[in-house]
Order: C-alpha cells, then sequence, then structure tokens
C-alpha cells in the first residue's frame, strides 16, 4: 500500500495529519507513505504548484491523501501558476475523472445543519461529480476586443464519450444503493447540457432496473435545502458538481465532514476533503479533521478494497461524533489534534 500524502495548503497538512495517523492506527504491515509538495507551498519552494517529482510519486503510488490547495497571496500569479492547478494538473494527468461525494447526517448532528432537524435526517445522498472535463478545462482566456474592451472566456464542453463514462459510473452506483439516479444538467439553455442529457437517457438503456430523473440545476440547488430526502445518487458535471457538494455539506452540518474518492478507470484514486485550505483558521488547530479522516476510508475501500478497515474509521468518527466531539466548524471548541485523538480513540 504505497501512498502519496501530498498536504499542500492552509489547513491542508494539518488534517492530512490527522488522517495519516488514523492510517497508522490501523496496523496495517505494508503501509507506505510518501511525502509530496504541492500548491502554493510546492509554488514557493520550487516556482510550481505540481512539480515534476512530486507528479513522478503520483504516478508510482497506489492512492493520493490529499490535503487542500490555495493561498490568496498567489492569485496575482498567471493561471498556470496558481496552486489551484495543482490539483487540476493531478485529476488530469491521471484520469481521475469520477468524483463521488457522499453526503449523509451522522446520529446526533440533526440540530446543528443549518436545515431544519426533520429535513435534515432524511440525507443520504451521493454527487458523482465528473472530473476530466466541462467549463474547467476548455480553452480559457481574458482577451481584448478590436475596440479595446477586456472580455474573459471558458470554453464549455463535454465530449459524448466523457459524458457516457461517468453516466456509468452513476449508474452502477445507484444500483448499489436505492436505484435512484438523478442527473442534474441546464439542457434548458446549454447545448453541452443537451448532449449531456442525451447521453445519459441513451446509457439508461442498459440499467432497466435504475429509475433515473433529469433536473435543472436551479432547482436541484433549491430540492436540496427543501426536500434532500428525494436523492439518492446525483450525476452532474464538473462545474454543478463543484457548487451543489459545497451546498449539501451545509445541509449535513458542515463542509469539515465531507470526504471525496476522484477515481480513475482501475483502483487508483485520490482521496481528499471537499473543502479548501481554509486561510482563515490556518495554523490556529481549528480545522476539523474529519473530512480529511473519512477521504482515508474512501481510500480503503476504493483503491485496496479493504471495507472493514474503511467503516472502522467511519463508525469511529461516528461515535466521536455521538460523544459531543465538535469542532469550531460544528459549534464546539474541540480543536485539530483533539478531534484526531477523540476518533483514534474509538478506533
Ligand atoms: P474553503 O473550503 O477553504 O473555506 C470555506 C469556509 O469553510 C471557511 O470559512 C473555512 O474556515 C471553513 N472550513 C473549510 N474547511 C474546514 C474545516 N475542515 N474545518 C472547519 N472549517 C472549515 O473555501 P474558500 O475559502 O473559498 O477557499 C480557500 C482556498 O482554498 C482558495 O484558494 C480555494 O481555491 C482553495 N480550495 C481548494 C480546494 C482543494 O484543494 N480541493 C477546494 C476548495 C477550495
Ligand atoms: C474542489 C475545489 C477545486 C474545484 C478547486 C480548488 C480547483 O473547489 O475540489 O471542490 O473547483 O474542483
Ligand atoms: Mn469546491
Amino acid at each position: 500500500m504505497r501512498i502519496a500524502v501530498f498536504g499542500g495548503d492552509g489547513i491542508g497538512p494539518e488534517v492530512t495529519g490527522e488522517a495519516v495517523r488514523v492510517l497508522q492506527a490501523l496496523g496495517l504491515d505494508n503501509l507506505e507513505l510518501v511525502e509530496g509538495d504541492v500548491g502554493g507551498a510546492a509554488y514557493r519552494k520550487h516556482g510550481n504548484p505540481l512539480p515534476p517529482e512530486t507528479l513522478a510519486i503520483a504516478k508510482s503510488v497506489d492512492a493520493i491523501l490529499f490535503g487542500s490547495v490555495g493561498d490568496f497571496g498567489l492569485d496575482h500569479l498567471e493561471r498556470h501558476l496558481r496552486p489551484e492547478q495543482a490539483i487540476l494538473g493531478l485529476r488530469k494527468e491521471l484520469g481521475l475523472f469520477a468524483n463521488l461525494r457522499p453526503a449523509t447526517v451522522f446520529p446526533g448532528l440533526e440540530d446543528l445543519t443549518t436545515l431544519r432537524p426533520e429535513v435534515a435526517r432524511q440525507i443520504d445522498l451521493l454527487i458523482i461529480r465528473e472530473l476530466n472535463g466541462d467549463v474547467y478545462f476548455g480553452e480559457k482566456a481574458i482577451r481584448v476586443l478590436p475596440d479595446g474592451r477586456r472580455q474573459g472566456y471558458d470554453i464549455m464542453s463535454y465530449a459524448e464519450d466523457e459524458v457516457r463514462r461517468i453516466a456509468h459510473v452513476g449508474f452502477k452506483a445507484a444500483q448499489g444503493r436505492r436505484k435512484k439516479l438523478c442527473s442534474v444538467d441546464k439542457a434548458n439553455v446549454l447545448e453541452t447540457s443537451q448532449l449531456w442529457r442525451d447521453v445519459v437517457i441513451e446509457v439508461s438503456a442498459e440499467y432497466p432496473d435504475v429509475e433515473l430523473s433529469h433536473m435543472y440545476v436551479d432547482n436541484a440547488a433549491m430540492q436540496l435545502v427543501k426536500n434532500p430526502g428525494q436523492f439518492d445518487v446525483v450525476v452532474t458535471g464538473n462545474m454543478f458538481g463543484d457548487i451543489l457538494s459545497d451546498q449539501a455539506s451545509m445541509c449535513v452540518g458542515s463542509i469539515g465532514l465531507l470526504a471525496s474518492a476522484a477515481l480513475a478507470e482501475g483502483t487508483m484514486g485520490l482521496y481528499e476533503p471537499i473543502h479548501g485550505s481554509a486561510p482563515d483558521i490556518a495554523g490556529k488547530d481549528l480545522a476539523n479533521p474529519m473530512a480529511a479522516i473519512l477521504s482515508a476510508a474512501m481510500m480503503l475501500r476504493h483503491s485496496f478494497g479493504r471495507e472493514a478497515d474503511a467503516v472502522r474509521i467511519e463508525a469511529a468518527v461516528a461515535k466521536a461524533l455521538a460523544a459531543g466531539v465538535r469542532g469550531g466548524d460544528l459549534g464546539g471548541n474541540a480543536g485539530t489534534r483533539e478531534i484526531g485523538d477523540a476518533v483514534l480513540a474509538n478506533l
């Protein structure tokens, strides 16, 4: 089990540090951890947010545990040098196209979400976000028009094979759950979305046991707070999935709880909390490491087939929460390390 640990910026190293402690506590006899620089930290050291040495490590391991990248002090750089290019580059270079972002309410947290408890209690959903295409990776620039005005543009596109492969991930995930798949798009306005919808419908013929529905993204944002219990698996594009998953995190209590897996074909995966580097709380022992710890559980499940170990970690997090352990994001005052200790004690 050769695992790269890329802590990155801000709270990234703090939360991955706790996830590593949990992994180590499992007593796996073949665990090998390799560290690497990414993001703003890598830029400041090597002049490159994703140095070749880091990429070489990424290509040599079985899985990656990722913290977060982002450094407001570097936002003036040309785009290809910005910290965020590290995560975008890894996703693209390693073909990590399928992003699983599950959201469920842990028992005891129903009163801590910003939804009413009876609404929040229903949430058990999985957002499957496409990660290699969309407006994220199209041609983009700020150009000067002939009349002298500046114009920014980003080309949005999806090729049918890109939609097909993520649709299959969505249908298969639904088969293993409540057999409901909701495809979220903006087909009433965007041609990219019309093709998305057409292809998802084509693929659905292979999954007659899954109930497929379609929803426009604006309505989906509304339904997610109105009646989130209606969703089982949601499949959507890169940008809509980014936005809806942050929203889903608040529906279950905090962004400090949401883990994710970015999967390639096969067993390679990158595992990271959905949150960012949180510069406002970095270095203050205020970050909730549970999202990172739960990401390590997803790694054991998806890259190493160690379901029992994954469940063990998830149960330890649930027990710590049930016992009242709360970071500042959940209205408590437990520090990062203290939360890590609580999870370890319940492992
Ligand atoms: P953010 O997710 O970093 O923070 C949003 C808010 O949530 C902040 O108030 C923060 O304190 C809080 N928060 C986030 N994680 C938390 C945790 N574990 N515990 C407690 N509170 C937590 O989003 P942002 O402020 O929009 O972005 C900050 C930087 O992170 C930017 O540079 C952005 O580009 C980057 N970013 C990176 C990733 C990634 O690496 N995958 C994801 C999102 C944002
Ligand atoms: C995420 C982040 C990234 C994204 C940024 C940092 C590039 O917001 O992982 O959710 O937009 O994918
Ligand atoms: Mn995001």
